[in-house]
């Protein structure tokens, strides 16, 4: 993972460009979930935080819930379940069934204390006030209501990172390029925990490590490509980059074999302190 620069991270935290740009649509979030396709081992995800909700009963709030891989899910497998979905950008949202919600996590329209559990998927890393939107989260749940975040570890996919500077470079005359833009390192797996810890309870870290091995450059470009909303701050060309980073991957599979990324995401399981029956007991 490279680290951002200040103007970086208030980029990648920009309601504008994440509402109007990042997730205007599922194209590029389908882009990054995509290539976890030729990932080994596979992880099923969506069936991963099901057995996380295992025994939860009542409503349960998926925040940042972009294109809704875990709500179908939820919906086919947990039909007991009351189901809100909620994300920043109504674009994303377009094909999900109701209920779903355009809102901001750092101000959520809920009430104290009224949801059973939260997910906050791969989302933490997009606000710009991680501490005060992990107290609304707080807020919302009933004592004892579970918290499922999840993110990439700081060393994640550090491969395409990697490819992107060399490119880069390439293109600039420079030995070494500028590095892209980094979304997920403002709330790292790393700095997880520490974040959690100032409203939640019993954090457990679950790492899910894998290897993605590539036999065909497309996914790289799409991966890459799906960056676009902060191409701006990139300091090269964009798509002049993507294609020559393309080119290199092309190279590097006809002389290895492949091209394979190593990654490093996770999911964080925690509680509101205190405990209460769960909504449908009371
Ligand atoms: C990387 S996507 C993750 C989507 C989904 N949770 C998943 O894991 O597949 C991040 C999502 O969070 C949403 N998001 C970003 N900032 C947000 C905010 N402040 N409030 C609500 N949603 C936000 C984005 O619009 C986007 O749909």
């Amino acid at each position: 993972m490279t680290s951002n620069t200040t103007q970086q991270d208030a980029a990648v935290a920009d309601k504008a460009i994440l509402a109007e740009h990042a997730y205007a649509d599922e194209r590029h979030l389908a882009a990054r979930q995509s290539i976890y396709r030729w990932q080994q081992p596979r992880y099923d995800l969506p069936a991963i935080v099901a057995e996380e909700l295992a025994a939860v009963t009542g409503t349960v709030v998926d925040v940042g819930c972009g294109n809704g891989t875990f709500l179908n899910h939820l919906r086919t497998h947990r039909p007991d379940l009351h189901l809100v979905g909620l994300d920043l950008s109504a674009g994303i949202l377009t094909h999900l069934p109701p209920p779903v919600l355009v809102a901001d996590a750092q101000t959520l329209p809920l009430a104290d204390h009224s949801v059973d559990a939260v997910l906050a998927l791969h989302m933490l890393y997009h606000v710009s006030d991680i501490p005060a939107t992990i107290t609304e989260l707080a807020r919302v749940l009933r004592p004892g209501g579970l918290l499922i975040a999840s993110t990439n570890g700081d060393t994640d996919k550090h491969e395409l990172d990697q490819l992107w500077s060399t490119a880069a470079g390439h293109i600039l005359g420079l030995l070494e390029g500028p590095t892209r833009v980094s979304l997920s390192s403002r709330f790292s797996l790393e700095k997880a925990p520490g974040y959690l810890a100032e409203a939640f309870t019993g954090i457990r870290v679950r790492h899910l490590p894998g290897t993605i091995t590539l036999t065909d450059p497309a996914p790289i470009t799409a991966h890459l490509a799906s960056y676009e909303a902060w191409a701006h701050l990139s300091d090269v060309p964009f798509h002049q980059t993507i294609h020559h980073a393309t080119d290199l991957a092309t190279t590097a599979i006809e002389t290895q074999g492949a091209f394979t990324i190593t990654c490093h995401g996770g999911i964080l399981t925690c509680h509101t302190p205190g405990t209460t029956p769960p909504a449908q007991a009371r």
